[in-house]
């Protein structure tokens, strides 16, 4: 298992899933486990752990799965199942899932009792880059995301990369989007790698998807409170969520996933990049076409783009009324709390579908 060991959080990644959760289990020495899943992984990935809490009491919590279970009334509905179960604050949340399950069941620990101990078992792609990694945990506000939460850590996170066989493709191009983020904001050498996207080879993801946790960490370890670099985590994700959010609203849940819509972000970031800091075309062109291929780009009308760019209001990284992208200067050198005009935004849209495949 390759590791990373800080102060607060340990974070595993590899094959030897079974004995890792076993030996942390024993340093945590729980009152009782509650193992959260949702009715996805309680199918597809139970069975690689459940066998192996034999030894301890355990309750197994299920949810719905998708972004509709990330809300207060299914925190309450938890905290009540905690509280009915008798959990105390020497009890232990297991969250085994994708980032709904580990952004809610860190949520709901970290709040119960003012706390409790929990361990991330992510199981989407998406899950074991990006949402087990760097505490941030909540639930969404009605269509407003992740509006209520904190920053805390797991006792550990263990990322198992064979989880991701039974995960639909459209969920793994999502959370491919955020290792192509990692590598537009490290180097030109990992976004290279990401970019060739090959899924086939799970020696070949693991070593990625290793690559992309570290990224991620380092980020989030340097900067716990999002005040600087962390920001660059954000990279096309302002359009991104606005893009999200209009698709939530208007089309429905199943639209556009996150990274789809992160994926359709970067573009625009790119060429923001581009018209402002110079970053260089080849590599916006290389990135489209590429992508295109994975992600469907709908076609916004100038009615979309105006409802879009007023989603952009909610954007958790506006600061006195101002909406902050982050941008590039070339890959790995970003400019933060950039203020970009919105006649730019529309010719960001224009360029992102015409530009050559
Ligand atoms: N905390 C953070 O820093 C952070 C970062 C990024 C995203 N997020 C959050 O993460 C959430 C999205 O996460 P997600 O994309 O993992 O979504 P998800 O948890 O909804 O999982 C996607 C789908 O895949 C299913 N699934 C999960 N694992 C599976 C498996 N191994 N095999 C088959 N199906 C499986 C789930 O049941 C669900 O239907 C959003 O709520 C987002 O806000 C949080
Ligand atoms: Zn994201």
């Amino acid at each position: 298992m390759r590791s990373i060991n800080d102060n607060n959080e340990s974070i595993f990644c590899g094959n030897e899933l079974a004995a890792t959760l076993i030996d942390m289990v024993r340093k945590k020495a729980p009152s009782q486990i509650f193992l959260l899943t949702d009715q996805h992984t309680k199918e597809f990935c139970l069975e690689a752990v459940e066998p192996h809490l034999g030894s301890w009491n355990y309750h197994l919590l299920c949810i719905a799965p998708g972004e509709e279970s990330k809300t207060i009334k299914q925190s309450e509905i938890l905290w009540a199942e905690l509280s009915r179960l008798n959990a105390d604050r020497n009890s232990l949340v297991i969250n085994l899932g994708g980032g709904v399950v580990t952004d809610l069941g860190g949520f709901i620990a970290a709040t119960y009792q003012r706390g409790i101990s929990f361990i991330n078992i992510p199981t989407t792609l998406l899950g074991m880059v990006d949402a087990s990694i760097g505490g941030k945990c909540g639930v969404d506000l009605g269509v407003l995301k992740n509006q209520v939460g904190v920053i805390t850590s797991a006792f550990a996170t263990i990322v198992y990369p064979p989880f991701i066989k039974t995960l639909p493709k459209r969920e793994l191009i999502s959370g491919w989007m955020e290792m192509i983020k990692h590598g537009f904001i490290t180097s030109k050498e990992y976004l290279d790698a990401t970019l060739l996207f090959e899924t086939n080879d799970l020696s070949k993801i693991e070593s990625l998807i290793w690559t992309s946790i570290v990224i991620k960490n380092n980020v989030v370890q340097n900067d716990q409170t999002e005040l600087g670099r962390r920001k660059t985590l954000n990279f096309g994700h302002t359009l991104g969520h606005a893009i999200e959010s209009y698709g939530l609203q208007k089309k429905g849940q199943n639209w556009i996933k996150h990274g789809e819509a992160i994926a359709i972000g970067m573009g625009l970031a790119c060429y923001l990049s581009h018209k402002i800091y110079a970053f260089p075309e080849e590599v916006f062109n290389d990135y489209l076409s590429k992508v295109k291929k994975l992600v469907a780009f709908p076609n916004f009308t100038e009615n979309d783009i105006a409802q879009i760019i007023d989603y952009l209001k909610y954007d958790k990284k506006n600061s006195h009324g101002g909406v902050n992208f982050v941008l590039l200067k070339d890959i790995g050198q970003e400019v933060l709390d950039v203020t970009v005009k919105n006649d730019f935004i529309y010719e960001a849209f224009g360029a992102i579908g015409q530009s050559k495949q």
